[in-house]
């Protein structure tokens, strides 16, 4: 049975909303590719994407009411209800101008909060996390059942909650012969390697730091723009790199995997120390320090914690980075990335490649996750989130 269905994502760097239309059909001897799933083939075509800005006001609203210190309850349940107005919409452009007819909606939500790793609260160590944007108000408003709110089944089952996309990477990219490290830089980037042949429970994945997140803050707090557009004003300026060495020492660069990071740790507090660390220099050679930090600890992490793990498998010397998200429309990001993963023998290469344009990759994944839980399937990688099993992600809200 073929089935279509919309992924909609709207990641930590709260610029927008991205919505993707999928259409998967499950188990045909001559499908396309194998499944996550033993024994199982879903065949997969990306039926269209677009993406839609927050207006200003609304983005200004998010971030505040990620700082928890300002947020009020009246204003989280009312931006819960909003969201989920904006998503429907979002997602209803798509379809009509796609001209699809929908079967199923899988919602990510904006995260408010994400804490992954237990901590002690009233007497009990929780992991805890918080996604808004009302699946019931999607399913009402498009006539199609959503599923929404994927991480805490992951977290219940004694994961991080996250990554959750390493399930796609690992249907897109897995190889028999090549190894690839798929690069998610969003807000926060993150990776999937998935070496040569290898299994689900083999997959290494986790963040590796900041993304687009304090460059896209530098921006706003020293040029009043959202974003540094093909990475300009990095271009112009020069890498502070007795900064980067010193950032880099942080704890959580030195974490083992699986960790999550999120503006809890490269939000408001780390720009204000990142631009302690600066002082002095340039508007531009700020910005293009942490250009130059998000491409190192990219490098590091990958030198770190996955080659070893190639090495250890016995895998070819050369490997393949895919990159997506936002940062990969950052040209300055980009080539600072290719110049770290040379000498690593990693060569890189765009998801678009792969047929997975790079603003579209995170919203196909809540589509094929949001698919997997209608059909009652696990879509957890615990070797990812540190989950002790399988688990069904998501809640569904009927129409
Ligand atoms: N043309 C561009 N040049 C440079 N950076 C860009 C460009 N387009 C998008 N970005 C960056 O990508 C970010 C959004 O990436 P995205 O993958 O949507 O992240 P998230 O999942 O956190 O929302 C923007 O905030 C911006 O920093
Ligand atoms: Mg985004």
């Amino acid at each position: 049975m073929s089935m279509i269905v919309a992924g909609v994502m709207s990641g930590t760097s709260a610029d927008g909303i991205n919505v993707a239309v999928v259409r998967l059909s499950v188990g045909t001897a001559r499908a396309s590719r194998p499944s996550p799933h033993e024994n199982q083939h879903l065949d997969f075509t990306l039926l269209g994407h677009e993406e839609y800005p927050f207006p200003a006001q609304v983005r200004r609203a998010i971030l505040a009411l990620m700082n928890a210190e300002l947020a009020r309850v009246a204003d989280l349940a009312r931006l819960n209800f909003l969201l989920g107005e904006l998503y429907a919409e979002a997602v209803a452009k798509t379809a009509r101008k796609h001209r699809v007819k929908l079967d199923l909606v899988g919602c990510h939500g904006q995260t408010l909060y994400h804490q992954g790793t237990a901590e002690r609260f009233l007497g009990r160590k929780l992991a805890v996390t918080w996604q808004t944007g009302e699946g019931a108000v999607i399913a009402a408003r498009l006539g199609v059942p959503v599923v929404s709110d994927f991480r805490p089944a992951d977290m219940a089952a004694g994961g991080k909650g996250a990554p959750l996309v390493p399930f796609l990477d690992y249907f897109f990219y897995r190889d028999p012969r090549v190894a690839r490290i798929a690069q998610n830089i969003g807000g926060i980037a993150n990776l999937t390697a998935i070496p040569a042949g290898a299994s689900l429970g083999q997959v290494v994945a986790f963040d590796t730091g900041p993304g687009n997140m304090v460059i896209d803050a530098l921006m706003e707090e020293l040029y009043g723009r959202r974003y540094d557009r093909d990475g300009k004003v990095a271009a112009s300026g020069r890498v502070l790199t007795a900064v980067i060495a010193r950032l880099l020492r942080a704890p959580f660069f030195r974490q083992k995997p699986p960790r999550t990071a999120g503006r809890e740790e490269f939000g408001r507090e780390y720009l204000a120390r990142f631009l302690q660390l600066c002082r002095g220099a340039s508007k531009s050679d700020v910005v293009a320090t942490a250009t130059a930090l998000t491409a190192r600890s990219i490098a590091d992490a990958v030198e770190r914690f996955v080659m070893p793990r190639l090495a250890a498998r016995r895998q070819p010397a050369s490997c393949q980075m895919i990159v997506s998200g936002g940062g990969a429309k950052n040209s300055t990001l980009i080539g600072l990335l290719r110049d770290q993963m040379a000498p690593l023998g990693v060569s890189l290469h765009f998801s678009d490649e792969f047929g997975l344009p790079a603003g579209a990759k995170e919203a196909v994944a809540f589509a094929l996750l949001a698919h997997e839980t209608w059909h009652r399937r696990p879509s957890n990688v615990p070797a990812a989130t540190g989950a002790k099993r399988a688990a069904i992600l998501g809640k569904i809200s009927y129409a």
